[in-house]
This record gives structure tokens, C-alpha cells and sequence, in this order.
């Protein structure tokens, strides 16, 4: 079988919802009748956060997702976030609420064309960002997420020549951290490659005390400014533990959600895009709503599988990741 045959999601909802349903008390029912588990990335729409099992980021939601003993994951998150619960859940069922959830980072890496690349340095090890493809997952030698992405390089001989995909920034900043030289892919994300740097900067002559959190998604020029550098977790955790009380976000609007709720007396400011929108959403993301999450647990659809044989491929580069975090204390 063609290792990049296109990955199969089944079913989708066309089902009108009784308005006077309780959406919450309903999912918190199903989900004690099917024994099923809520995943949420932070970029979730707040009331999702509030109703799963488990908020976090990918390194934490794969980790999760590797030890739950629920009968069904619902993945509120994106495809490659449901196919990594399923490369390392192949028993359970893995559902994801909107069908057409996917990634522009994901997309800007098709597996067939970055076989090409990858053959063209034989001698090199390659190192993918956790948002690729179960496809390009199979091509990798260990995969990583924001978190650890320095840890990894790191964990590896300092004259080990390496590949790094699909993102350019978070390979970039990657490799200024750890003085490595890496051949990077030229992939990146659209919500992360919108903010404009003059903006910032404006802001923060308004906002003198304010630090800058950014994710290293993020363009060079905009981690240039920041105060803090880290995966949603990591943006999170500074916050809290930060005695500043004024904040300028680079990264999807979602996480403001949680960073309100834990810490009611500072001011979270989003960082100002280059174009006119203000809202920093990942459409991605934002495509999954309480009334999909809803349908998808009761119809248990849609339902996301990866072909065996990219399973068997794909399992190892994550299992990999997980071990040299486990060592690492992440
Ligand atoms: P993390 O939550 O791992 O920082 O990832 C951010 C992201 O872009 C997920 O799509
Ligand atoms: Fe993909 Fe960017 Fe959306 Fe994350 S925020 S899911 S990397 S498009």
C-alpha cells in the first residue's frame, strides 16, 4: 500500500440540536455512559476548555492522550493532534468534533515532496514538529513540540547533522538556542506569521511594564521582542508565576481564555496583527464549537484512523519524543 495514500476521517453532523439542551450536563452524561475522555488544546473556544477532561499543549495532550484507559478520546484540537492520540491509541476510538479541523503548518509539508528533500541528505537525522502529518510522522526519526524542541536537539551528538521540519521559525529559533546548524523546511503557520513587530512595539510604548510572551512559531523579528519564549504551556505558566501585571500575547487568541482565569488581576493584551483583523484565531481551531463536540460523542463521529502500516512507522519518532521527555523531567 502507498504510504501516502490520504488518511481516512469518517462522518460528519447535520443534525439540528434542541435548544433547550443543556449542553454541558448532556456531554458530561455521555461521557460517563461511553467512558470517554475530553482533550483540549488551549487555542479551544472557552467553553470547550472548561468541559474537558484535560487542557494543555501538545506535548502534554500527547502524553495524555498515551495513558488515558478511557474507551474513546474526543480530541479538541486539530487532525494531526486526534492522528497522534491514535498512532499512540490504536485501540480507541478517536473522535474529533469538525471533520475539516486541520493545519495550515500541517499542509505547508506535503510527505511526498518532503521525501524528496529528505533523500537529498542521506547522512542527516530528521527532527518534526509534532504539527505534521501521521505521513511525515513515518518519515521521521523523532518528533518533537514546542516544549522540548530544544531538549531533543539537544539530547543528540553535537556533530549529528539534522533535519528539521515542517516549521521554519520554531527551526530557526531552535537552532540559535542550541548553536546547531539544521536544514529546515520552509513551512510555517498562519496565524503565528501575522504579527507585526512595529505594532508591538507601539503597544509596548503604551504599556512600558508589559512583558512580551510570544510562541516560537512566531517570525524571528517578533521573538526578537519577547520576553518569553515558550509553548502555550510554557506562555501560561510565565504568566502566572510572573510578578509583571501586564502582558502582550503572541500567539493564538485561545490561550487567553485559561490565562484570564488563573490570574484575574492582570491584563492580558493580545499582540496586534499586521492586518486589520483583530482576533487572532486559528480558523483551524476555531471550527470545533460545544455543539460538535456535543454530536460528535453521541453519533461517535467523525472518527479519525491512520492505515496500520503508517501506525507502525510513525509510532516510533513519537514514542522516541516521549521517552527523552520522560528523562527530561518535561
Ligand atoms: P503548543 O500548544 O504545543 O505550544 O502548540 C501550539 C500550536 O500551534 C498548536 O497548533
Ligand atoms: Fe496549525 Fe497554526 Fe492553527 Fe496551530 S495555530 S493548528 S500551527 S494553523
Amino acid at each position: 500500500m502507498d504510504i501516502f495514500e490520504e488518511i481516512n476521517v469518517k462522518g460528519f453532523h447535520d443534525e439540528e440540536i434542541d435548544a433547550s439542551l443543556d449542553l454541558f450536563a448532556e456531554i458530561e452524561k455521555l461521557k460517563k455512559e461511553k467512558n470517554a475522555v475530553i482533550l483540549a488544546h488551549y487555542y479551544q473556544e472557552g467553553d470547550i476548555q472548561d468541559i474537558a477532561d484535560y487542557i494543555g499543549d501538545s506535548l502534554g495532550l500527547s502524553q495524555q492522550a498515551a495513558k488515558t484507559d478511557a474507551d474513546i478520546i474526543v480530541f479538541a484540537g486539530v487532525h494531526f493532534m486526534a492522528e497522534t492520540a491514535k498512532i499512540l491509541s490504536p485501540n480507541k476510538k478517536v473522535l474529533l468534533p469538525d471533520v475539516k479541523a486541520g493545519c495550515s503548518l500541517a499542509d505547508s509539508c506535503p510527505p511526498h515532496l518532503f521525501k524528496k528533500f529528505k533523500e537529498k541528505y542521506p547522512d542527516h537525522l530528521v527532527i518534526t514538529y509534532v504539527n505534521c502529518t501521521a505521513e511525515l510522522k513515518a518519515l521521521s526519526d523523532i518528533v518533537c513540540t514546542s516544549s522540548n524542541a530544544v531538549q531533543i536537539v539537544e539530547s543528540l551528538p553535537k556533530d549529528q547533522k539534522i533535519i528539521f521540519g515542517p516549521d521554519r521559525n520554531l527551526g530557526a529559533w531552535v537552532a540559535k538556542k542550541t548553536g546547531r546548524d539544521l536544514v529546515l523546511w520552509n513551512g510555517a503557520c498562519m496565524v503565528h506569521e501575522i504579527f507585526s513587530r512595529e505594532k508591538i512595539t507601539k503597544l509596548k510604548e503604551r504599556y512600558p511594564d508589559a512583558k512580551i510572551l510570544a510562541h516560537p512559531e512566531c517570525e524571528e523579528v517578533i521573538l526578537e521582542t519577547a520576553d518569553f519564549i515558550g509553548s502555550t504551556t510554557g506562555i501560561l505558566k510565565y504568566a502566572t508565576n510572573s510578578p509583571a501585571k501586564e502582558f502582550i500575547v503572541a500567539t493564538e487568541s485561545g490561550i487567553m481564555h485559561q490565562m484570564i482565569k488563573d490570574n484575574p488581576d492582570k491584563t492580558f493584551i493580545p499582540a496586534p496583527p499586521n492586518n486589520n483583523c483583530a482576533c487572532n484565531d486559528c480558523p483551524h481551531m476555531k471550527r470545533n464549537t460545544l455543539e460538535k463536540l456535543y454530536l460528535c460523542l453521541k453519533n461517535e463521529m467523525p472518527e479519525v484512523t491512520v492505515p496500520a502500516h503508517i501506525i507502525a512507522d510513525a509510532v516510533k519518532p513519537i514514542e522516541r519524543m516521549l521517552e527523552i521527555s520522560a528523562n527530561l523531567g518535561l
